[in-house]
């Protein structure tokens, strides 16, 4: 029995980031608290329910194409109850399309808005009529609830939500609001809980974590915060998203150094290494800027990995901004790139612009992209071909389930062979093989 009368179940899908992946995270602890219990199979479930992401019209048409394969499960099961989220859901015109043409959709509701999901449920299985909340100016913070984490070991902490930025392609201050810190005594309660618990590491996430605390009273720098983080006993490892380039701190980058439990990797988006583009951009440095922090990183942090995005393809993007970028590639040689496709996202100043880059092109310079990253990202790889790195062993391989899987400190994916007794544990592996996304390699010492 349940709050809802009967056993109920639910499934899950999370589009996007992690940060979209640490709400779901909520919403099924949520869910759990309330009797539901997770449903490996969708069609099984008594309650659907779709976390959806905006950031590039990939996420969009992939979640649509989901959303109109429930109409029949709800042909077969009219008692089915289907929620969309997230984003997708914070932008008025997504919302009105799902009311007018997916009728079998129950809930709508946005980001801010989690906190009330159980009691929109009640009102559906009270009266089936359709319900649509969403709340983009909604600012409170809700501490209390239990997540239901995918992982014992490794855990996300949102630490601040939204973004002030407004990058001219990115759809994301729209849907997610402005900055709001959490307290750090609920950051620190939250971590000192997961370490209790067993967790070894924790992901510190954010939209732009570099301005951490500038909204608190007192004042309280992202720097500060890692510090307490790390005075946790049982936490050994600790890494954090996104920082933002034009925001990062010496500070920051000597706390990295001083911290032996910070691992010694930072994810730093430039986007473009054209000057003129990063100005269209709206992100508030040049390619000398961003090569200058990278300088300064490596030497006060000998080693680090680093990690990056970058777009294709942003609107007015010549042949000679691309070689820019490919150019900066070639000097900073990040150990790997998540790369993008523009994507035009309504409401973002770039999306009005007349000089799109029309598709052909810019898929050109996204393959030579792909072929210049992958060429890097193999050749920062193969000098650890015959070390031994400390790895926090996570699961069993998703290529090869006679294998394991963990990451080392520099974030990069060891699988090995080994037993699941060593989940959770970090461990040395010895690197055997050498790939561009991947490393293989033995327990040092043999399997223990
Ligand atoms: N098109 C393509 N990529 C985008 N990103 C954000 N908005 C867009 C867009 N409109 C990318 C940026 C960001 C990452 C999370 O998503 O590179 O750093
Ligand atoms: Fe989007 Fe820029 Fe904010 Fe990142 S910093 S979420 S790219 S607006």
């Amino acid at each position: 029995m349940n709050d809802f009368g009967s056993p109920k179940s639910y499934y899950l899908h999370t589009f996007g980031c992690q940060m979209n992946e640490n709400d779901s995270e909520k919403l099924a602890g949520i869910l759990e608290s309330a009797g539901f219990v997770e449903s490996k199979k969708r069609k099984d479930a008594d309650l659907i329910i779709f976390n959806t992401c905006c950031v590039r019209e990939n996420a969009e048409k992939k979640f649509y194409g989901h959303l109109g394969a429930l109409k029949n499960l709800k042909i077969e099961n009219p008692d089915l109850v289907i929620a969309v989220c997230g984003c997708m859901m914070n932008q008025e015109s997504a919302a009105a399309h799902i009311l007018k043409t997916y009728k079998h959709v129950d809930i709508i509701f946005g980001n801010n808005n989690q906190h009330k999901f159980l009691d929109m449920l009640h009102r559906v299985y009270t009266d089936r009529r359709t319900i649509y909340e969403t709340d983009a100016g909604e600012t409170t913070i809700t501490e209390t609830v239990d997540f239901k984490r995918k992982y014992p070991m490794k855990a996300f902490v949102t630490v601040m939500y939204g973004c002030n930025n407004f990058c001219s392609y990115c759809i994301v201050p729209y849907v997610r609001g402005r900055e709001r810190s959490r307290t750090p005594e609920g950051i620190l309660a939250e971590i000192g809980k997961l370490a209790s618990e067993g967790c070894k590491e924790i992901m510190v996430l954010g939209q732009n974590v570099n301005s951490y605390g500038k909204d608190l009273t007192p004042e309280i720098t992202f720097s500060d915060l890692l510090d307490e983080i790390c005075k946790i006993d049982g936490i050994e490892r600790i890494r954090f998203l996104t920082s933002h380039p034009k925001d990062i701190s010496e500070q920051l980058m000597k706390v990295i150094a001083s911290q032996p439990k910070i691992c010694n990797h930072l994810h730093l988006p430039i986007q473009s290494g054209s000057t003129k583009v990063l100005k269209e951009m709206i992100r508030g440095y040049t390619k000398e800027q961003f090569v200058e922090i990278i300088k300064k990183l490596k030497t006060l942090n000998p080693g680090i990995a680093l990690t990056t995005d970058i777009i294709v393809g942003f609107p007015g993007e010549t042949e000679e901004d691309f070689a820019q970028t490919l150019e900066v590639l070639e000097t900073v040689r990040f150990d790997s790139a998540f790369m993008f496709l523009y994507s035009r996202r309504t409401g973002t100043p770039a999306a009005n612009r007349e000089d799109q880059v029309t598709e052909d092109v810019a898929m050109k310079r996204f393959e030579k992209l792909l072929e210049v990253q992958n060429y890097i990202c193999k050749e920062k790889n193969d000098p650890l071909l015959g070390t031994t790195q400390k790895v926090l062993v996570e699961s069993h391989s998703k290529s090869d389930k006679s294998l394991f899987s963990g990451r080392t400190d520099s974030n990069k994916v060891v699988n090995f062979p080994g037993n699941k007794d060593l989940i959770g544990k970090i461990i040395d592996v010895k690197i055997e093989k050498v790939q561009t996304w991947s490393l293989e390699g033995s327990v040092a010492g043999g399997e223990k």
